[in-house]
Protein backbone atom coordinates (compact mmCIF):
# COMPACT_ATOMS: atom_id res chain seq x y z
CA UNK A 1 0.00 0.00 0.00
CA UNK A 2 1.55 3.42 -0.41
CA UNK A 3 2.45 5.85 2.34
CA UNK A 4 -1.00 7.76 3.53
CA UNK A 5 -0.40 11.41 3.57
CA UNK A 6 -1.34 13.72 5.98
CA UNK A 7 -3.34 17.20 5.40
CA UNK A 8 -0.11 19.31 5.17
CA UNK A 9 0.45 16.08 2.44
CA UNK A 10 3.91 14.57 4.23
CA UNK A 11 3.46 11.29 4.96
CA UNK A 12 4.50 9.87 8.82
CA UNK A 13 5.31 6.19 9.18
CA UNK A 14 2.26 4.82 10.28
CA UNK A 15 1.99 1.85 11.89
CA UNK A 16 -0.75 -0.83 10.13
CA UNK A 17 -0.84 -2.70 13.23
CA UNK A 18 -2.00 -2.18 16.62
CA UNK A 19 -0.43 -3.00 20.12
CA UNK A 20 -2.37 -5.55 22.05
CA UNK A 21 0.09 -7.13 24.30
CA UNK A 22 2.95 -4.58 25.86
CA UNK A 23 6.08 -5.09 27.95
CA UNK A 24 7.18 -2.68 30.56
CA UNK A 25 10.63 -0.65 29.97
CA UNK A 26 12.58 1.08 32.67
CA UNK A 27 14.86 3.83 31.92
CA UNK A 28 17.52 3.28 35.09
CA UNK A 29 19.58 6.18 36.82
CA UNK A 30 22.68 7.84 35.11
CA UNK A 31 24.91 6.52 38.09
CA UNK A 32 23.39 2.84 37.72
CA UNK A 33 24.21 3.34 33.78
CA UNK A 34 27.70 3.79 34.06
CA UNK A 35 27.90 0.87 36.69
CA UNK A 36 26.12 -1.18 34.34
CA UNK A 37 27.94 -0.34 31.07
CA UNK A 38 31.26 -0.81 33.46
CA UNK A 39 30.63 -4.00 34.16
CA UNK A 40 30.06 -4.99 31.18
CA UNK A 41 33.24 -4.07 29.99
CA UNK A 42 31.95 -1.28 28.07
CA UNK A 43 30.28 -4.29 25.18
CA UNK A 44 27.14 -3.91 24.59
CA UNK A 45 26.11 -7.88 24.10
CA UNK A 46 27.92 -8.08 28.18
CA UNK A 47 24.73 -5.71 29.35
CA UNK A 48 21.89 -6.98 31.04
CA UNK A 49 18.78 -6.49 29.55
CA UNK A 50 17.01 -5.33 33.05
CA UNK A 51 19.75 -2.32 32.79
CA UNK A 52 18.52 -1.59 29.05
CA UNK A 53 15.46 1.27 27.88
CA UNK A 54 15.69 0.26 24.29
CA UNK A 55 17.23 -2.92 22.88
CA UNK A 56 18.21 -1.94 19.39
CA UNK A 57 21.06 -4.57 19.88
CA UNK A 58 19.66 -6.07 16.67
CA UNK A 59 16.26 -7.63 15.04
CA UNK A 60 17.25 -11.10 15.71
CA UNK A 61 15.14 -13.18 17.62
CA UNK A 62 12.93 -9.54 18.79
CA UNK A 63 10.83 -9.06 15.92
CA UNK A 64 6.96 -8.37 17.70
CA UNK A 65 4.68 -11.43 16.31
CA UNK A 66 1.46 -11.11 14.91
CA UNK A 67 -1.91 -12.64 16.55
CA UNK A 68 -1.70 -15.24 14.31
CA UNK A 69 2.01 -15.92 14.96
CA UNK A 70 1.01 -16.58 18.34
CA UNK A 71 -2.25 -18.39 18.05
CA UNK A 72 -0.20 -21.04 15.60
CA UNK A 73 2.02 -21.57 18.49
CA UNK A 74 -0.51 -23.28 20.11
CA UNK A 75 -1.05 -25.80 17.54
CA UNK A 76 2.22 -27.23 17.30
CA UNK A 77 2.52 -31.08 16.95
CA UNK A 78 5.17 -32.18 18.55
CA UNK A 79 6.82 -35.26 17.21
CA UNK A 80 10.26 -35.98 17.10
CA UNK A 81 9.80 -37.32 13.27
CA UNK A 82 7.14 -36.39 10.28
CA UNK A 83 5.13 -33.63 12.43
CA UNK A 84 2.47 -31.68 11.05
CA UNK A 85 4.17 -28.57 12.24
CA UNK A 86 6.99 -29.26 9.81
CA UNK A 87 4.99 -29.98 6.88
CA UNK A 88 3.05 -26.58 7.22
CA UNK A 89 6.73 -24.61 7.64
CA UNK A 90 7.94 -26.51 4.89
CA UNK A 91 4.68 -24.84 2.54
CA UNK A 92 5.42 -21.68 3.75
CA UNK A 93 9.15 -21.63 2.65
CA UNK A 94 8.00 -23.00 -0.78
CA UNK A 95 5.04 -20.36 -0.97
CA UNK A 96 7.85 -17.98 -0.82
CA UNK A 97 10.42 -19.29 -2.63
CA UNK A 98 9.03 -21.73 -4.88
CA UNK A 99 11.88 -24.27 -3.74
CA UNK A 100 11.49 -28.01 -3.76
CA UNK A 101 13.36 -29.12 -0.62
CA UNK A 102 13.80 -27.85 2.74
CA UNK A 103 16.03 -28.31 5.41
CA UNK A 104 15.44 -26.72 9.15
CA UNK A 105 18.39 -25.85 10.77
CA UNK A 106 18.47 -24.30 14.20
CA UNK A 107 19.61 -21.05 13.26
CA UNK A 108 21.28 -18.86 10.60
CA UNK A 109 24.84 -19.52 11.35
CA UNK A 110 24.16 -23.04 11.54
CA UNK A 111 23.05 -23.13 8.36
CA UNK A 112 26.26 -21.64 7.55
CA UNK A 113 28.32 -24.14 9.36
CA UNK A 114 26.19 -26.79 6.85
CA UNK A 115 27.06 -24.98 3.90
CA UNK A 116 30.42 -24.16 4.05
CA UNK A 117 31.50 -27.50 5.24
CA UNK A 118 29.73 -28.71 2.25
CA UNK A 119 31.65 -26.76 -0.14
CA UNK A 120 34.47 -25.23 1.78
CA UNK A 121 38.28 -27.17 1.57
CA UNK A 122 41.66 -25.16 2.23
CA UNK A 123 42.15 -22.68 -0.34
CA UNK A 124 38.30 -22.23 -1.67
CA UNK A 125 37.49 -18.49 -2.68
CA UNK A 126 34.64 -16.97 -1.96
CA UNK A 127 33.08 -14.39 -3.63
CA UNK A 128 30.23 -12.05 -2.06
CA UNK A 129 28.78 -8.77 -2.16
CA UNK A 130 29.40 -8.61 1.40
CA UNK A 131 30.65 -10.52 4.58
CA UNK A 132 28.33 -10.73 7.65
CA UNK A 133 30.31 -11.86 10.57
CA UNK A 134 29.40 -15.18 11.29
CA UNK A 135 29.37 -16.18 7.48
CA UNK A 136 32.98 -14.66 7.18
CA UNK A 137 34.14 -16.98 10.29
CA UNK A 138 32.86 -19.91 9.20
CA UNK A 139 34.38 -20.03 5.90
CA UNK A 140 37.58 -18.83 7.31
CA UNK A 141 37.62 -21.81 9.87
CA UNK A 142 37.62 -24.36 7.32
CA UNK A 143 40.32 -22.88 5.44
CA UNK A 144 38.30 -21.00 2.86
CA UNK A 145 38.67 -17.35 1.96
CA UNK A 146 36.59 -14.53 1.68
CA UNK A 147 36.94 -11.36 -1.25
CA UNK A 148 34.26 -9.43 -1.33
CA UNK A 149 33.34 -7.70 -4.78
CA UNK A 150 31.25 -4.65 -3.11
CA UNK A 151 29.75 -1.79 -6.15
CA UNK A 152 32.10 1.29 -5.69
CA UNK A 153 28.77 3.26 -3.55
CA UNK A 154 28.70 0.28 -0.89
CA UNK A 155 31.37 2.19 1.41
CA UNK A 156 29.69 6.20 0.35
CA UNK A 157 28.44 6.50 3.43
CA UNK A 158 26.25 9.62 2.39
CA UNK A 159 25.17 8.10 -1.21
CA UNK A 160 22.12 8.29 -3.30
CA UNK A 161 22.29 4.65 -4.57
CA UNK A 162 19.52 2.92 -4.27
CA UNK A 163 21.44 -0.57 -4.85
CA UNK A 164 24.74 -0.43 -2.32
CA UNK A 165 24.38 -4.02 -2.22
CA UNK A 166 24.67 -4.51 -5.51
CA UNK A 167 27.80 -7.11 -6.48
CA UNK A 168 30.43 -5.50 -8.61
CA UNK A 169 30.16 -7.79 -11.87
CA UNK A 170 33.06 -7.15 -13.53
CA UNK A 171 35.04 -7.63 -10.54
CA UNK A 172 33.57 -11.29 -10.14
CA UNK A 173 34.11 -11.77 -13.78
CA UNK A 174 38.05 -11.04 -13.34
CA UNK A 175 38.17 -12.71 -9.86
CA UNK A 176 35.99 -16.14 -12.14
CA UNK A 177 39.30 -15.46 -14.33
CA UNK A 178 42.13 -15.32 -12.38
CA UNK A 179 41.40 -18.01 -9.70
CA UNK A 180 39.58 -20.59 -12.20
CA UNK A 181 36.06 -22.00 -11.55
CA UNK A 182 37.47 -25.18 -9.86
CA UNK A 183 38.82 -22.82 -6.94
CA UNK A 184 35.89 -21.37 -5.90
CA UNK A 185 33.75 -22.63 -3.32
CA UNK A 186 30.52 -20.71 -4.14
CA UNK A 187 29.11 -16.90 -4.60
CA UNK A 188 27.43 -15.54 -1.59
CA UNK A 189 24.93 -12.91 -2.15
CA UNK A 190 23.75 -11.47 1.02
CA UNK A 191 20.24 -9.79 1.03
CA UNK A 192 19.87 -6.50 2.80
CA UNK A 193 23.76 -5.70 3.34
CA UNK A 194 24.46 -6.12 7.15
CA UNK A 195 27.30 -4.57 7.67
CA UNK A 196 27.27 -1.87 5.15
CA UNK A 197 23.92 -0.75 6.82
CA UNK A 198 21.34 -3.26 5.64
CA UNK A 199 21.35 -1.89 2.52
CA UNK A 200 19.95 -3.98 -0.86
CA UNK A 201 21.01 -5.33 -4.36
CA UNK A 202 18.63 -5.02 -7.21
CA UNK A 203 16.81 -8.31 -8.70
CA UNK A 204 18.69 -7.46 -12.33
CA UNK A 205 22.04 -7.46 -10.24
CA UNK A 206 21.40 -10.61 -8.73
CA UNK A 207 20.52 -12.07 -12.45
CA UNK A 208 23.67 -11.05 -13.41
CA UNK A 209 25.69 -12.71 -10.78
CA UNK A 210 23.34 -15.74 -11.53
CA UNK A 211 24.29 -15.73 -15.41
CA UNK A 212 28.02 -16.01 -14.09
CA UNK A 213 27.39 -18.65 -11.68
CA UNK A 214 25.40 -20.73 -14.06
CA UNK A 215 28.09 -20.09 -17.03
CA UNK A 216 30.90 -21.23 -14.66
CA UNK A 217 29.08 -24.29 -12.39
CA UNK A 218 29.79 -22.59 -9.65
CA UNK A 219 26.90 -22.62 -6.50
CA UNK A 220 24.97 -19.28 -6.25
CA UNK A 221 24.20 -19.01 -2.06
CA UNK A 222 21.71 -16.47 -1.32
CA UNK A 223 21.90 -15.24 2.82
CA UNK A 224 17.81 -14.56 2.79
CA UNK A 225 18.32 -13.49 6.51
CA UNK A 226 17.72 -9.69 5.42
CA UNK A 227 15.50 -11.17 2.68
CA UNK A 228 12.03 -8.88 3.67
CA UNK A 229 13.79 -5.25 3.46
CA UNK A 230 15.57 -6.23 0.19
CA UNK A 231 12.12 -7.20 -1.40
CA UNK A 232 10.33 -3.71 0.13
CA UNK A 233 13.29 -2.19 -1.92
CA UNK A 234 13.24 -4.07 -5.02
CA UNK A 235 9.34 -3.18 -5.20
CA UNK A 236 10.00 0.18 -4.24
CA UNK A 237 13.30 1.05 -6.63
CA UNK A 238 13.44 -0.71 -9.41
CA UNK A 239 11.56 0.63 -12.26
CA UNK A 240 11.09 -3.32 -13.25
CA UNK A 241 9.46 -4.61 -10.67
CA UNK A 242 7.20 -2.12 -9.46
CA UNK A 243 4.43 -4.05 -10.74
CA UNK A 244 5.77 -7.09 -9.61
CA UNK A 245 4.37 -8.92 -6.21
CA UNK A 246 6.13 -9.49 -3.52
CA UNK A 247 6.32 -13.30 -3.78
CA UNK A 248 6.99 -13.20 -7.59
CA UNK A 249 9.95 -10.65 -6.69
CA UNK A 250 10.86 -13.28 -4.12
CA UNK A 251 10.71 -16.42 -6.48
CA UNK A 252 12.44 -14.77 -8.69
CA UNK A 253 15.18 -13.81 -6.82
CA UNK A 254 14.92 -18.17 -5.75
CA UNK A 255 14.97 -19.45 -9.08
CA UNK A 256 18.30 -17.74 -9.86
CA UNK A 257 19.95 -19.10 -6.83
CA UNK A 258 21.20 -22.98 -6.03
CA UNK A 259 20.88 -22.37 -2.14
CA UNK A 260 18.99 -20.37 0.00
CA UNK A 261 19.57 -20.00 3.47
CA UNK A 262 18.31 -17.53 6.36
CA UNK A 263 17.96 -17.15 9.66
CA UNK A 264 14.54 -17.49 11.19
CA UNK A 265 14.96 -14.95 13.93
CA UNK A 266 15.30 -12.42 11.36
CA UNK A 267 13.42 -13.48 7.96
CA UNK A 268 9.74 -14.65 9.47
CA UNK A 269 10.03 -13.20 12.95
CA UNK A 270 10.26 -16.43 15.23
CA UNK A 271 13.65 -17.87 15.93
CA UNK A 272 15.09 -20.66 13.52
CA UNK A 273 16.44 -21.24 10.49
CA UNK A 274 16.31 -23.30 7.41
CA UNK A 275 18.42 -24.28 4.06
CA UNK A 276 16.01 -24.57 1.44
CA UNK A 277 17.25 -25.49 -2.92
CA UNK A 278 15.68 -27.53 -5.84
CA UNK A 279 18.94 -28.68 -6.53
CA UNK A 280 18.37 -32.62 -5.68
CA UNK A 281 22.39 -33.41 -5.53
CA UNK A 282 22.82 -30.29 -3.19
CA UNK A 283 20.09 -31.59 -0.95
CA UNK A 284 21.36 -34.57 -0.92
CA UNK A 285 24.49 -33.33 -0.14
CA UNK A 286 23.47 -31.18 2.66
CA UNK A 287 20.79 -33.35 4.54
CA UNK A 288 22.58 -36.30 6.50
CA UNK A 289 24.43 -33.16 8.40
CA UNK A 290 21.46 -32.00 9.65
CA UNK A 291 20.64 -35.36 12.17
CA UNK A 292 23.86 -35.35 13.12
CA UNK A 293 24.42 -31.88 13.79
CA UNK A 294 21.04 -30.06 14.12
CA UNK A 295 18.26 -32.49 14.87
CA UNK A 296 16.40 -34.82 13.22
CA UNK A 297 15.17 -33.53 9.81
CA UNK A 298 11.80 -32.32 10.30
CA UNK A 299 12.70 -29.99 13.43
CA UNK A 300 16.58 -29.43 12.75
CA UNK A 301 16.99 -28.35 16.27
CA UNK A 302 14.05 -26.00 16.49
CA UNK A 303 10.96 -25.63 18.67
CA UNK A 304 8.17 -26.75 17.56
CA UNK A 305 6.39 -23.93 18.39
CA UNK A 306 8.20 -21.43 16.79
CA UNK A 307 8.58 -23.28 13.95
CA UNK A 308 4.63 -22.72 13.89
CA UNK A 309 5.51 -19.27 14.11
CA UNK A 310 7.99 -19.34 11.59
CA UNK A 311 5.72 -20.68 8.80
CA UNK A 312 2.58 -17.60 9.46
CA UNK A 313 5.72 -15.45 9.95
CA UNK A 314 7.40 -16.43 6.60
CA UNK A 315 4.02 -15.66 4.84
CA UNK A 316 3.30 -12.55 6.53
CA UNK A 317 6.58 -11.77 4.46
CA UNK A 318 4.44 -11.60 1.48
CA UNK A 319 2.85 -8.95 2.98
CA UNK A 320 3.51 -5.19 1.70
CA UNK A 321 1.90 -3.44 4.73
CA UNK A 322 3.86 -5.89 7.41
CA UNK A 323 7.74 -5.56 5.31
CA UNK A 324 7.56 -2.10 4.61
CA UNK A 325 7.25 -1.29 8.42
CA UNK A 326 10.72 -1.40 9.28
CA UNK A 327 12.15 0.38 6.66
CA UNK A 328 9.47 3.42 6.81
CA UNK A 329 10.56 3.75 10.08
CA UNK A 330 14.16 3.62 9.84
CA UNK A 331 14.02 6.23 6.78
CA UNK A 332 11.93 8.56 9.43
CA UNK A 333 14.49 8.16 12.41
CA UNK A 334 17.37 8.46 9.67
CA UNK A 335 15.92 11.74 8.36
CA UNK A 336 15.37 13.16 11.71
CA UNK A 337 19.06 12.24 12.50
CA UNK A 338 20.31 14.29 8.98
CA UNK A 339 18.02 17.37 10.30
CA UNK A 340 20.13 17.51 13.36
CA UNK A 341 23.52 17.42 11.37
CA UNK A 342 23.91 13.71 13.14
CA UNK A 343 26.09 11.53 10.46
CA UNK A 344 24.43 8.69 9.68
CA UNK A 345 24.42 6.04 6.09
CA UNK A 346 22.02 7.13 3.33
CA UNK A 347 20.31 6.38 1.49
CA UNK A 348 17.97 4.54 4.75
CA UNK A 349 18.34 0.96 4.74
CA UNK A 350 16.78 -1.71 6.59
CA UNK A 351 17.37 -3.56 9.75
CA UNK A 352 17.99 -0.24 11.81
CA UNK A 353 20.12 3.54 11.02
CA UNK A 354 23.19 3.14 11.34
CA UNK A 355 25.21 5.85 12.72
CA UNK A 356 28.68 7.07 10.89
CA UNK A 357 31.30 6.64 14.30
CA UNK A 358 34.18 8.08 12.09
CA UNK A 359 32.47 10.95 11.17
CA UNK A 360 30.51 11.04 14.92
CA UNK A 361 33.92 10.97 16.51
CA UNK A 362 37.07 12.34 14.20
CA UNK A 363 38.74 12.74 17.29
CA UNK A 364 39.10 8.71 17.94
CA UNK A 365 41.61 7.05 15.94
CA UNK A 366 39.97 3.65 14.43
CA UNK A 367 42.77 1.30 16.85
CA UNK A 368 40.57 3.12 19.58
CA UNK A 369 37.12 1.77 17.99
CA UNK A 370 35.08 4.67 17.69
CA UNK A 371 32.20 2.44 16.64
CA UNK A 372 32.84 0.66 20.27
CA UNK A 373 33.52 3.79 22.02
CA UNK A 374 30.07 5.29 20.63
CA UNK A 375 27.54 2.83 21.55
CA UNK A 376 29.07 2.47 25.10
CA UNK A 377 28.28 6.30 25.28
CA UNK A 378 24.91 6.33 23.93
CA UNK A 379 24.29 3.72 26.35
CA UNK A 380 24.87 6.11 29.01
CA UNK A 381 23.05 9.09 27.94
CA UNK A 382 20.29 7.04 26.89
CA UNK A 383 20.27 3.71 28.44
CA UNK A 384 19.59 2.86 24.58
CA UNK A 385 21.31 -0.31 23.46
CA UNK A 386 23.05 -0.46 19.77
CA UNK A 387 26.12 -2.60 18.53
CA UNK A 388 29.31 -1.66 17.63
CA UNK A 389 29.31 -2.59 13.74
CA UNK A 390 33.16 -1.67 12.99
CA UNK A 391 36.95 -2.97 13.58
CA UNK A 392 35.72 -4.39 17.02
CA UNK A 393 33.24 -6.75 14.66
CA UNK A 394 36.50 -7.70 12.58
CA UNK A 395 38.48 -10.64 13.39
CA UNK A 396 42.22 -10.52 13.37
CA UNK A 397 44.24 -11.68 10.37
CA UNK A 398 46.07 -14.93 10.98
CA UNK A 399 49.67 -13.09 11.17
CA UNK A 400 48.15 -11.50 14.51
CA UNK A 401 47.85 -8.13 12.94
CA UNK A 402 44.11 -6.31 13.07
CA UNK A 403 42.19 -5.22 9.81
CA UNK A 404 40.26 -2.19 10.29
CA UNK A 405 37.02 -2.28 9.38
CA UNK A 406 36.09 -0.31 5.71
CA UNK A 407 33.05 1.42 8.28
CA UNK A 408 32.53 2.47 11.75
CA UNK A 409 29.13 2.27 12.69
CA UNK A 410 26.47 2.21 15.56
CA UNK A 411 23.65 0.30 14.59
CA UNK A 412 20.54 1.32 16.19
CA UNK A 413 18.29 -2.07 15.30
CA UNK A 414 14.86 -1.38 14.36
CA UNK A 415 13.60 -4.44 15.81
CA UNK A 416 9.91 -4.76 13.41
CA UNK A 417 6.92 -3.19 15.11
CA UNK A 418 8.44 -3.07 18.39
CA UNK A 419 9.20 0.72 18.68
CA UNK A 420 6.78 3.85 18.90
CA UNK A 421 7.17 7.14 17.23
CA UNK A 422 8.05 8.75 20.91
CA UNK A 423 10.79 6.11 21.22
CA UNK A 424 12.73 7.04 18.09
CA UNK A 425 12.16 10.61 18.96
CA UNK A 426 13.74 10.19 22.22
CA UNK A 427 16.60 8.14 20.81
CA UNK A 428 16.86 10.89 18.33
CA UNK A 429 17.16 13.49 20.75
CA UNK A 430 19.28 12.17 23.30
CA UNK A 431 22.08 11.43 20.48
CA UNK A 432 22.01 14.65 18.88
CA UNK A 433 22.58 16.31 22.43
CA UNK A 434 25.70 13.45 22.57
CA UNK A 435 26.80 14.89 19.30
CA UNK A 436 26.96 18.34 20.14
CA UNK A 437 28.96 17.02 22.83
CA UNK A 438 31.22 14.41 21.10
CA UNK A 439 34.43 16.19 22.00
CA UNK A 440 34.01 14.54 25.49
CA UNK A 441 34.18 10.98 24.17
CA UNK A 442 37.11 9.17 24.13
CA UNK A 443 38.13 5.54 22.59
CA UNK A 444 38.58 2.02 24.16
CA UNK A 445 40.90 0.12 25.15
CA UNK A 446 41.20 -4.29 25.33
CA UNK A 447 41.16 -5.97 28.19
CA UNK A 448 39.95 -9.21 27.65
CA UNK A 449 40.41 -10.03 23.64
CA UNK A 450 38.75 -13.51 22.47
CA UNK A 451 40.31 -14.83 19.53
CA UNK A 452 36.91 -15.74 17.64
CA UNK A 453 33.93 -13.85 17.05
CA UNK A 454 35.57 -11.14 19.59
CA UNK A 455 33.25 -8.78 19.41
CA UNK A 456 30.55 -11.03 21.38
CA UNK A 457 31.68 -11.19 24.31
CA UNK A 458 35.68 -9.22 24.72
CA UNK A 459 36.03 -6.77 27.77
CA UNK A 460 37.30 -3.14 26.69
CA UNK A 461 38.04 0.07 29.03
CA UNK A 462 38.02 3.06 28.03
CA UNK A 463 40.99 5.36 27.47
CA UNK A 464 41.39 8.00 30.35
CA UNK A 465 38.29 9.28 32.05
CA UNK A 466 36.10 10.43 29.32
CA UNK A 467 32.91 8.31 30.45
CA UNK A 468 33.05 10.26 34.29
CA UNK A 469 33.19 13.59 32.56
CA UNK A 470 30.32 13.05 29.76
CA UNK A 471 27.96 12.09 32.70
CA UNK A 472 29.27 15.56 34.86
CA UNK A 473 28.06 17.41 31.25
CA UNK A 474 24.85 15.26 31.08
CA UNK A 475 23.84 15.83 34.99
CA UNK A 476 24.56 19.61 34.24
CA UNK A 477 21.97 19.73 31.09
CA UNK A 478 19.25 17.08 32.02
CA UNK A 479 19.11 17.41 35.77
CA UNK A 480 17.72 15.08 37.35
CA UNK A 481 16.36 12.96 34.63
CA UNK A 482 17.14 10.04 33.83
N1 LIG B 1 23.37 -13.67 7.92
C1 LIG B 1 23.02 -12.40 8.18
C2 LIG B 1 22.92 -11.42 7.07
C3 LIG B 1 22.74 -12.02 9.50
O1 LIG B 1 22.40 -10.77 9.74
C4 LIG B 1 22.83 -12.98 10.53
C5 LIG B 1 22.60 -12.61 11.91
C6 LIG B 1 23.19 -14.29 10.20
C7 LIG B 1 23.45 -14.60 8.87
C8 LIG B 1 23.31 -15.35 11.26
O2 LIG B 1 22.06 -15.72 11.68
O3 LIG B 1 22.02 -15.10 14.12
O4 LIG B 1 20.38 -16.74 13.17
O5 LIG B 1 22.74 -17.35 13.44
N2 LIG B 1 22.58 -11.44 12.32
C9 LIG B 1 22.34 -11.02 13.69
C10 LIG B 1 22.46 -9.52 13.79
C11 LIG B 1 23.15 -11.73 14.71
O6 LIG B 1 22.33 -9.02 14.92
O7 LIG B 1 22.61 -8.83 12.79
P1 LIG B 1 21.79 -16.26 13.19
Amino acid sequence: MKPIKMSNGKSIPLEMHKARIVQKCSLISPVNRLQAITEAGNNTFLLNNRDVFLDMLTDSGVNAMSDNQLAAMMKGDDSYAGSETFHRLEEAVSQLFGTQFFLPTHQGRASEHLISKCLISPGKIVPMNYHFTTSKAHITILGGEIVELYSKDALDIRSQCPFKGNMDIEALDDLILKFGKENIGFVRMEAGTNLIGGQPFSLENLRQVSIRCRMHQIPLVLDASLLSDNLHFIKMREDACREMSIQEIAQRMASLCDIIYFSGRKLGAARGGGICTSNEAIFKQLRPMIPLYEGFLTYGGMSIKEMEAMAIGLNETLDEDNISQGPQFIAFMTEAFIERGVPVITPPGGLGCHLDAMAFLPHVQQEKYPAGALAAAIYLVSGIRGMERGTLSEQRNTDGTEPLAHMELVRLALPRRVFTMSHILFAVDRIAWLFQNRHLIGGLEWVEEPDVLRFFYGRLNPDGNWQKSLMEQFEKDFGDSH
